[in-house]
């Protein structure tokens, strides 16, 4: 370390030069990513609260109750007035915690499983490895859908818990959540529904009169869901959330730290310090918006998805892995060539796609940072690589 600082005009120079390598939303490479460039104001209204920690809501109780209203907010989008929700550091912070909650909703079960279909995001894996739990995976079909029957069969009687997906992160399936809310409705089971990326795009695509089977509170049996700011949202990294439906739960089960300045709370969450900026922020964001300002996003972002779905389909060699229900395409071929040398080449042309190897192809996110030159640029790449790689 330095003994004399330096000026800070230099440090700034230092910066910039060496975050070059840094790859931007803005210039469209980033194909591959669930983030995207915050909303401006909502990093505007985020630089004038940085420090504000909920970590220790006592200190803080205008960021505290600013919390409150925007659970209040969101509950609407997923329906339903009463339930109780806080903001984690993301989505795999909320699976996380929901896991938790069906492991110790259940202490007699001294062998606790879960099952997930086999499409869940990684947060789970990461979930039961830390809290002892045996992830149960259920299989998916041809379409990438979930097996329902197969599903069904995992569960007994060390099941405490059951996920489904709003918004899968491969190919932004929606999984059936109210056949798995029957399948559980009279058992002692946790339901999690993982909508960490659909969170914020279903609600507004429903008032552009897309068909969407219900998949949040409106079914039931569904305890809690998982919908996150720093995706569809256009929050501020990090922020993701966490909804839950039985308010006594977190006076059973929550957390308590003994020696807070602002006196004792409970909480869920892993961290301890806490961004209050992030929660701040993402209420000015929806503020500034409006229900209106999503919809106009979203309805962006699906009129680009659509675009690419269709050149995709013009590609001799390609096809999508399935008609995309959100603003998420999956590419495979035709043939069953590998995905991975043609996302060799895209990358070296600076195209950051996503790939799954499991289910041979390469997802794009038709992010709001994703625009339809991008899109046309892609695609010129894409076909050219397709031709040297002689796939047919
Ligand atoms: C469906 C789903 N759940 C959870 C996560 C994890 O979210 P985070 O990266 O914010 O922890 C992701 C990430 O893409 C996701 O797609």
């Amino acid at each position: 370390m330095l003994r004399e600082g330096l000026e800070k005009q230099e440090i700034l120079k230092i910066l910039s030069e060496k975050l070059k390598k840094d790859y931007s939303y803005k210039s469209g490479s980033i194909l591959g990513s669930m983030c995207t460039e915050p909303f401006d104001f909502g990093v505007e209204v985020y630089m004038n609260y940085i420090s504000k920690n909920l970590g220790d809501p006592g200190l803080f109780l205008g960021t505290a109750e600013l919390e409150e209203e925007l659970v209040a907010e969101i509950a609407g989008l997923l329906n339903d007035k009463n339930i109780i929700g806080t903001f984690t550091t993301g989505g795999s912070e909320a699976n996380l915690i929901a896991m938790r909650i069906a492991k110790e909703l259940r202490p007699d079960i001294s062998n606790p499983e879960v099952v997930v279909p086999c499409s869940a995001h990684v947060s789970f894996d990461k979930a039961a490895n830390l809290l002892g739990i045996k992830l149960k995976k259920a299989n998916l079909d041809d379409n990438f859908e979930l097996d329902l029957n197969h599903f069904e069969s995992l569960i007994n009687k060390n099941t405490c818990g059951v996920v489904g997906i709003a918004g899968t992160t491969s190919l932004g399936l929606i999984d059936p959540i109210e056949d798995i809310g029957k399948i559980v409705e009279d058992e002692n089971i946790f339901f999690h529904v993982d909508a960490a990326f659909g969170g914020f795009v279903l609600p507004f695509m429903r008032y552009l009169n897309y068909k969407i089977p219900a998949w949040d509170f409106s079914v039931k049996a569904v305890d809690s869901i998982t919908a996150d700011p720093h995706k569809m949202g256009l929050g501020i990294i990090p922020s993701g959330g966490f909804f839950l439906r039985d308010s006594s739960i977190l006076q059973k089960l929550g957390f308590e730290i003994p020696y807070l300045a602002g006196g004792n709370f409970k909480h869920f969450h892993i961290v301890g310090t806490r961004p209050g900026g992030t929660v701040i922020a993402f209420w000015a964001i929806l503020k500034s918006l409006g229900i209106n300002g999503f919809i106009e996003i979203v309805r962006e972002c699906m009129e680009n998805t659509q675009y690419l779905a269709a050149c995709i389909n013009e590609i001799n060699g390609l096809k999508l892995a399935t008609n995309p229900v959100m603003n998420v395409v999956g590419i495979t071929t035709e043939n069953n060539d590998s995905i991975c040398k043609i996302d060799e080449k895209l990358r070296k042309k600076n195209w950051m796609v996503g790939k799954f190897e499991d289910f041979n192809l390469i997802r794009i996110v038709v992010m709001p940072h994703v625009q339809k030159i991008h899109l046309q640029n892609f695609i010129n790449d894409l076909e050219k690589i397709v031709k040297e790689l002689n796939i047919s």
